[in-house]
């Protein structure tokens, strides 16, 4: 209960849009699944008005079920796309036409509990949760009837994997969960259904012999082990972020993290710096920590363009935004950053939720150490020049990080011996000035939340200041 509470309270972020083509194929799709459930009814002969009139309340009832399943995965996912909504709801149709062609060959244990894993996985607990529901409680065809115990067992069974799975980091636990499941499912068959439907060796249909509890629980094994593989696939065709996914996309070996750390290793440095300062102050308000420790790690990555044009890299070696002496030219160099770096995410297919990160932390900031340097040069300049394209952060987690990014150059260039008061001064100054720039207008960043985020920051710096790196960051600090 406590995690589905805290699940409720997850930062709000703005929906996405759903173009109206897609919103008319996820409705016929729902009419579909709302006829296959319930045609079945009107194969009564002779028909009177009674049995049309009960059909029409199955098929209205279906109709409003996926309806709210579509609701549901929305308030949990916000972000959620046209493609996982598909994803779900065809999910939804082909257990239908399973439970029609199958229904004698498979238990419903194998139709509904390895779907509800790939949903829970990507789309979360919740939404998982409200497809089993709507899963094991319509059935098209009218004459099976499913064993009270066993429909219990189900339930609780798919109950336990939606759960599981939305909290799941790991293939292996992934591996763990299935194998539990089925093994609990056998025995708790085994207790309540009896003994008697168990034959080991004897059933010539050996693993399709339906009724048969060992055969049963064996074809769900098979199907969750299937599922398994088949997660990766699915996460690539529908833009799914699954923990296991992050977590390995937060892996430093990557080959453009690895390229990150060899070409641009000031910017490696400042990432690693900024992923414990965003983690931090994330826990503090309850967010998605393995989401913005990945989102960090790659906002940056667009520097390996031109590497040595961020003051962090240079190394004393000669600034060649002083070499160009273009206050525009350079302004141009710094917003490649984010241009190169939403490339490069596309090359390496990041998740849209990472790519967010990388003109999120950006948002319309004003580079304004180059637009002081045009004003000193008497150009004739528009400000918006010298502001990065956006948008501004659309989520909390985006939101921190361009706070992260802004604090930690100036918390690096600060005077080791700086009080905890002067530190928190610096970050409250900048955390401020972005706050009255409208950058965090979006991001539902509540002032309770603001505050957290301040106090996250200075306890890390506490922690680092011991072993902290200085590079001249103290007058252009505009260069992150
Ligand atoms: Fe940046
Ligand atoms: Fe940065």
């Amino acid at each position: 209960m406590f995690y589905l509470w805290r699940r409720s309270q997850v930062p709000v972020k703005q929906p996405t849009k759903i173009s109206r083509i897609d919103n008319l194929i996820i409705i016929l799709v729902c009419i579909v699944i709302s006829i296959i459930s319930s045609y079945k009814l009107l194969l009564i002969s002779p028909l009177n008005i009674a049995d049309i009139f009960s059909w029409f309340l199955a098929f209205t009832e279906i109709l409003i079920s996926s309806g709210l399943l579509i609701l549901v995965s929305k308030k949990e996912n916000p972000t959620i796309s046209s493609r996982q909504i598909f994803l779900i709801i065809t999910l939804l149709l082909a257990v239908q036409v399973a439970k029609l062609a199958l229904a004698s060959t498979i238990s419903p244990l194998s139709m509904i509990i390895p779907p509800a894993l790939i949903i829970s996985q990507g789309m979360g607990s919740i939404t998982a949760l409200a497809w089993v529901s709507i899963a094991s409680l319509i059935w098209p065809d009218p004459e099976i009837v499913i064993n009270n115990n066993l429909f219990f067992i189900l339930l609780v069974c798919a109950s336990i994997v939606s759960l599981l799975g939305g909290r799941i980091r790991s293939r292996a636990q992934l591996l763990q969960l299935s194998i539990f499941v089925s093994i609990g499912s056998f025995l708790s068959q085994w207790i309540l259904i009896g003994k008697d439907k168990i034959s080991f060796i004897n059933n010539q249909n050996f693993v399709l012999a339906n009724g048969d509890i060992f055969s049963d629980s064996l074809v769900l094994v098979i199907a969750m082990l299937f599922t398994i593989l088949f997660i990766p696939i699915f996460e690539s065709i529908f833009g799914l972020l699954t923990k296991a996914r992050l977590l390995e996309l937060a892996d430093k070996e990557k080959p453009l993290i690895r390229r990150l750390s060899l070409e641009a290793p000031g910017t490696f440095e400042h990432t690693l710096l900024i992923c414990g300062l965003a983690e931090e102050a994330t826990r503090m308000i309850g967010g998605d920590i393995d989401l913005i420790k990945t989102g960090a790690l790659y906002h940056d990555v667009g520097k390996l363009h031109a590497p040595n044009w961020f003051i962090e890299n240079q190394d004393g070696s000669k600034n060649p935004h002083d070499e160009l002496d273009d206050p525009i030219k350079s302004a141009e160099v710094l917003q490649a950053h984010v241009d190169e770096g939403l490339k490069f995410a596309r090359k390496n297919r990041l998740p849209k939720l990472i790519a967010n990160f990388i003109p999120e932390h950006q948002g319309t900031l004003k580079m304004g150490y180059f637009f002081q340097k045009a004003k000193e040069k008497n150009l004739d300049i528009n400000e918006t020049y010298f502001r990065y394209k956006g948008p501004i952060p659309q989520s909390k987690e985006t939101a921190i990080l361009m706070l992260a990014d802004g604090c930690e150059a100036a918390l690096r260039a600060m005077d080791i011996n700086a009080s905890d008061k002067e530190a928190l001064k610096t970050i409250s100054n900048i955390i401020y000035s972005r706050e009255k720039d409208g950058q965090l207008d979006d991001s539902n960043l509540s002032k309770g939340e603001i505050f957290l985020i301040k106090r996250a920051f200075l306890n890390v710096w506490k922690r680092i200041r011991h072993r902290r790196i200085q590079y001249p960051t103290s007058k252009n600090n505009t260069f992150s």
